[in-house]
């Protein structure tokens, strides 16, 4: 099975869910003083924090990642922008932004990847998302319930597959019409935007089964991680799809020693719960889901004066940072032996892309570099387009086949 790795950037702030560390980068932090900056972060400033994301950016370039997630929040830097901002910084590396279908229409979408493709030379990689609270949404203007989001993506994701791949594009739905349309000239030349996406509700798993290349998810047991993969598959069979991928976000805290990288986990740990940012934070922080994955719902149960050793779910793989509120909420914590040997045991159990990343992500993404991908150098590759995803004839003429 092939294997290939990138990293994630941090858009709301280098140590923003971790209170109490002083290393800040930017001006992303609660008031203490950043360190090691030189600017005053003011808008107009000759270094702002998209210089330091460009930092990372690079780092992980050299260091052997094929590309980087751009996660979206509401407070946070806007991801398309970012990507579009370091493209030009960087050669090789790959974009996964977190895109969301009901900010645009499926024309402007269309017309934007197009021209981001030609300028990156097809480095985009959309991670579609449909947002698991509807809370947030509404805070963002979307005021349509869960389902149905889910249930206009497909279609949305039918119009820019059609548009992509016709001229004269014509498309009758419940959601979206055309009538003609499609890229056309120059544009033509681009590759469509690899899909990935993630959400573990039904629809989720449904839009992915239909429309992405790669189902993305947060890190669990193994057999957790197995059994979803297994659903997703089986989904994605019922649209004559055999070629579905998956991916795995997940921190990593890693060491020349077990012990040594225990005591950083703890570090972060302890300086989490003396700040208090405890269960509350937890329940709210990261991907807003709307299924609690199963370590998530023991928290509850959970001491935080008896323990750190408490969230291994599994050897090497700690549930701690979600407890202390820091997304995606689990890291393989271990020396560079062991945290290899749990990748390999996820790669096996179906995960072909893993998001890897620490802090500070600057140099986690050389410690990364230097003493865990080298393990895997003869079986990486590249992110591959599903096959059986592509748009069928019928999408030409509307979601009903008619
Ligand atoms: C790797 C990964 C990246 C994600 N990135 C984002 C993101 O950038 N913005 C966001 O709102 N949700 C993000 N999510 C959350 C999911 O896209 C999804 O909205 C959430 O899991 C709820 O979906 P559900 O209610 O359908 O299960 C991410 C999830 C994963 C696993």
């Amino acid at each position: 099975m092939s294997i290939e790795f990138f990293t994630r950037l941090p858009l709301h702030g280098e140590t923003q869910y971790l209170p109490g560390d002083p290393r800040n980068r930017g001006d992303w932090n609660r008031g203490e003083h950043s360190t090691g900056a030189v600017s005053n972060f003011r808008v107009g400033d000759h270094f702002t924090y998209i210089d330091y994301l460009g930092q990372i950016a690079r780092a992980a370039e050299i260091n052997g990642f094929g590309g980087a997630l751009m996660v979206n929040a509401p407070s946070g830097e806007e991801p398309w922008t970012v990507c579009s901002l370091l493209a030009r910084e960087t050669r090789t590396l790959k974009f996964v932004t977190a895109f969301q279908p009901y900010h645009y229409t499926p024309w402007v979408a269309v017309q934007q990847a197009a021209t981001y493709q030609r300028a990156s030379g097809n480095r985009l990689v959309w991670n579609i998302i449909n947002g698991g609270s509807d809370a947030i949404q509404r805070q963002v203007g979307d005021f349509s319930g869960h389902d149905e989001r889910y249930e206009r993506a497909i279609e949305f994701l039918d119009v820019v597959k059609g548009y992509w791949h016709n001229e004269n594009f014509h498309y009758e739905g419940k959601y979206y019409r055309a009538e003609g349309g499609g890229l056309r000239g120059p544009l033509k030349k681009a590759e469509l935007p690899l899909i990935c996406t993630a959400g573990s509700s039904i629809p989720a798993r449904e839009f992915a089964a239909k429309h992405a290349d790669y189902y993305l998810m947060r890190a669990e047991h193994p057999d957790e991680v197995r059994a979803l993969i297994s659903d997703v598959r089986e989904r994605a069979l019922k649209y004559g799809r055999t070629d579905i991928r998956f991916g795995m976000s997940i921190d990593v805290i890693t060491r020349e020693t077990e012990e040594a990288a225990r005591a950083e986990a703890k570090r972060f740990f302890d300086e989490g719960i003396a700040k208090g940012a405890v269960k509350a934070v937890a329940a709210h922080a990261g991907l807003r889901t709307a299924r609690k994955l199963s370590y998530e719902q023991g928290y509850a149960q959970k001491n935080e004066t008896q323990g750190f050793e408490e969230f291994f779910i599994y050897p090497n793989v700690w549930a701690g940072f979600g407890y202390i509120g820091i997304p995606p909420g689990c890291a393989l914590v271990g020396s560079y032996e062991n945290v290899v040997a749990r990748i390999r045991e996820y790669n096996a159990a179906g995960i072909d892309l893993f998001f890897l990343a620490g802090y500070p992500h600057l140099e986690e993404a050389y410690r990364l570099g230097e003493h865990i991908l080298p393990h895997f150098r003869s079986e990486r590759a590249e992110l591959a387009r599903s096959q059986d995803s592509l748009p069928e004839l019928r999408a030409v003429n509307g979601p009903a086949g008619a």
